[in-house]
């Protein structure tokens, strides 16, 4: 546990959650001072479904610390109001707005080989979380941070859940003080029944490869949720966008089959991405 004497929320802010927001921080520990980002709350101030996650989330971070590719916890702070998450700050932001960046660049081969693995990072944190039975259920772009090296590392888990908790199936809906869900990022067993299970990432994964594919674009971003969930049960899938590659469509497409159980695991993904490096080579 922090106090709140060791930190010096200074910002600025760097982005906003469901629950409030995340500032840029110094935490003192002993003589040495570090460059962190802090979460916080105010539990009187939201929800009951909003502090219920920001509660989520921290328990979630203390069990997914032995991976390089979730985000570094530090500590809570839990006296006195607000209450913080204490987490590692990431030099480039979310994914999502790096993604808008490149509109403007030139699209090299270096820059083609970050994205890949980025995605690979991705894979590899869903491959830890699988083990760990922690079904994310909000995998999008702007809940992926970049570090100063590029590496991507989730950093969002209000949503997560465990499916020993929960049980191997789920109803989400009729739950109750549910918060917005993700719906475009939703499969469709998720969308209609309510039903997650760690497959439910892997379409959402789908989803972050046609992210970084588009370069950020928002899926289905012209349909309402009623039309793209009736498109979806009826096969349609998102597009391939503009200069993807014909395998890299085809794994992203893998993810969205409807039988849960022919979707591709994070292991598979992995091996999958790890051969269009080699081509990129
Ligand atoms: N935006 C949200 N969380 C962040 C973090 N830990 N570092 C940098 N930007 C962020």
């Amino acid at each position: 546990m922090l106090s709140h004497s060791q930190l010096n929320v200074a910002g600025p802010i760097i982005g906003s959650g469901e629950f409030g927001k995340v500032e840029c921080a110094s935490l003192q520990i002993e003589s040495v001072s570090i460059q962190v980002a802090v979460k916080s709350v105010i539990p009187g101030n939201c929800r009951t479904a909003c502090y219920r996650d920001f509660c989520n989330e921290a328990e979630r971070l203390i069990t997914l610390q032995e991976h390089n590719n979730i985000i570094k916890l530090y500590g809570f702070v839990t006296r006195g109001d607000p209450k913080y998450i204490v987490i590692e700050y990431a030099k480039h932001g979310d994914l999502k707005c790096y993604l808008h960046t490149l509109r403007n660049s030139v699209i090299t081969v270096a820059i083609e080989t970050r994205l890949v693995k980025i995605a690979m990072n991705v894979a590899s944190a869903l491959e830890y979380m699988e083990t760990l039975r922690i079904v994310h259920r909000d995998l999008a772009c702007r809940n992926i941070l970049l570090t100063e090296d590029y590496i991507a590392k989730i950093g969002d888990f209000g949503l997560s859940r465990d499916v020993y908790e929960s049980g191997e199936y789920s109803l989400l809906q009729g739950a109750e003080g549910q918060g917005p869900l993700p719906l475009r990022w939703m499969p469709p067993e998720l969308l209609n029944r309510g039903i997650f299970e760690p497959k439910s990432d892997v379409w959402s994964f789908g989803v972050v490869m046609w992210e970084i594919a588009s370069l950020g674009e928002t899926p289905f971003q012209t349909l309402p949720v009623f039309v793209f969930s009736k498109m979806l049960d009826d096969g349609t899938r998102l597009h391939k966008p503009n200069n993807c590659t014909n395998k890299a469509y085809i794994l992203m497409y893998k993810c969205w089959l409807k039988h849960i159980e022919s979707r591709p695991s994070p292991s598979t993904l992995l091996e999958e991405l790890e051969e269009f490096l080699s081509e990129n080579e």
